[in-house]
């Protein structure tokens, strides 16, 4: 069958540059996966980082009986809220003999499956019970566990912890790492999220997130910047476990909402750091006013991601609607990303050699090599080794 990739990409652009600040109601029996599958088998996949807390979707989604389905590192998943308010988190596949769990009951308790009524209590994922066994029979439903990852609540998400394939059962009593959290500089506060599907893989996520060479021709705007502005910069960065830090600075002079924090009258200071496997946290401080942002970028399949902003701030508290324009302007931001990544997808389909520079594109290498480091480690071949071995000063136009 002939294909006009011009018609390809345009329905590609059609269908997914809808950009969800909510991702709203749906109902679980109808669930379909994301990444239809001629995009899984031409997209360029990339090793995943397991034995992390990934964001699955938001929490306030998970209400009542309600089951919701995700996708993450190519897992399945089903989500609901138990009637005591704690989440869970399963694989989305019974153990018997694999229909989906998403398809049958939840009664705030226990989920049961549809096929043949097992029901198991889907935060540590037993089984309590096998409605086909007699009285002779001997096998004891509590033996068996489908397949359940730890799931908490934080900052308006569902965490889940994904181990390496193999790990075996992992409870969240066990000595897990720390959930990721949007810094809160104090208690009133603010906050909205973002999300955006991007059509590539994660490394093509996160090294567009770090970028610093875009922005001037991928975010023009009246209100932000324009291609005029770009102009020299030097910025000094440091390591930090796992990732690094661009460390405290005034910021860019050249957009527009730093230049609205001058209102204040006090000295501005910028810190953002990188952590593997996928954050990005920014900080901006102008006396007792800040704005804190995590954003992460989080693979649901080896060739998909999905980029996911929690932001809290304390800046411009009692002007109204600030929350609906910072929601506003927040998302036309995230909606150029992923527009450009998209059209980025198109290219990276046929597997072109690519190349980065310096000093532009040195906190790409930077993660790529924590990356390396890292999954080097995870396979038993020593200590991860951080790719800096101190602070290092970087320049580039944006
Ligand atoms: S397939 Fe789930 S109970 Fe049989
Ligand atoms: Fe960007």
């Amino acid at each position: 069958m002939a294909i006009n990739p011009t018609e390809g990409l345009t329905t590609q652009v059609e269908t997914k540059t809808r950009l969800k600040t909510d991702m709203g109601p749906e109902p679980a029996s109808l669930a379909i996966y994301p990444s239809p599958p001629t995009e899984v088998e031409t997209q360029p996949t990339t090793a995943l980082i397991y034995d992390e807390w990934y964001p699955a979707m938001r929490s306030q989604s998970l209400k009542g009986k309600r089951l919701r389905t995700a996708m993450l590192l190519g897992i399945p998943l089903v989500l609901g809220r138990k009637a005591d308010g704690g989440l869970f988190a399963m694989r989305d596949s019974c153990p018997h003999r694999g229909i989906p769990l998403s398809c049958g009951w939840f009664d705030g308790d226990r989920l049961t499956c549809k096929y043949h009524g097992w029901a198991f209590e889907p935060r540590s994922g037993q089984c309590r019970e096998i409605p086909s066994l007699t009285s002779i029979d001997t096998l004891d439903p509590s033996k068996i566990y489908a397949v359940a990852f730890p799931c908490e609540e934080r900052d308006g998400y569902a965490w889940v912890f994904v181990p390496k394939p193999g790990r075996g059962r992992v409870r969240g009593s066990d000595n897990l790492p720390s959930i990721p959290e949007t810094p809160k500089l104090g208690t009133r506060y603010r906050s909205a999220h973002l999300t955006a599907d991007l059509p590539c893989n994660i490394d093509h996520g996160i090294i567009g997130l770090m970028d610093p060479a875009h922005g001037p021709f991928v975010h023009q705007a009246w209100w932000w910047r324009t291609r005029q502005s770009i102009h020299e910069k030097e910025k000094h960065f440091e390591p930090i476990p796992e990732g690094f830090r661009m460390s405290a600075h005034a910021p860019s002079g050249n957009s527009a909402p730093y230049k609205l924090l001058g209102v204040y009258g006090e000295p501005i200071t910028t810190i953002i750091d990188f952590v593997l496997p996928n954050r990005r946290y920014e900080t901006i401080q102008c006396g007792p006013k800040w704005f804190s942002s995590l954003t992460t970028v989080t693979p649901t399949t080896p060739s998909h991601c999905r980029i996911d902003v929690v932001a809290a701030w304390n800046i411009f508290y009692n002007v109204p609607l600030v929350t609906t324009i910072a929601k506003f302007f927040g998302g036309r931001f995230v909606r150029q990303d992923q527009e450009t990544m998209i059209q980025q997808a198109e290219g990276l389909k046929h597997n072109p050699s690519l190349m980065l520079i310096d000093d532009a594109d040195r906190p790409a290498k930077w993660y790529f090599a924590l990356k390396q480091a890292r999954l080097e480690a995870s396979e038993g071949k020593g200590e991860a080794k951080h790719p800096m071995a101190g602070p290092v000063k970087l320049r580039w136009r944006s």
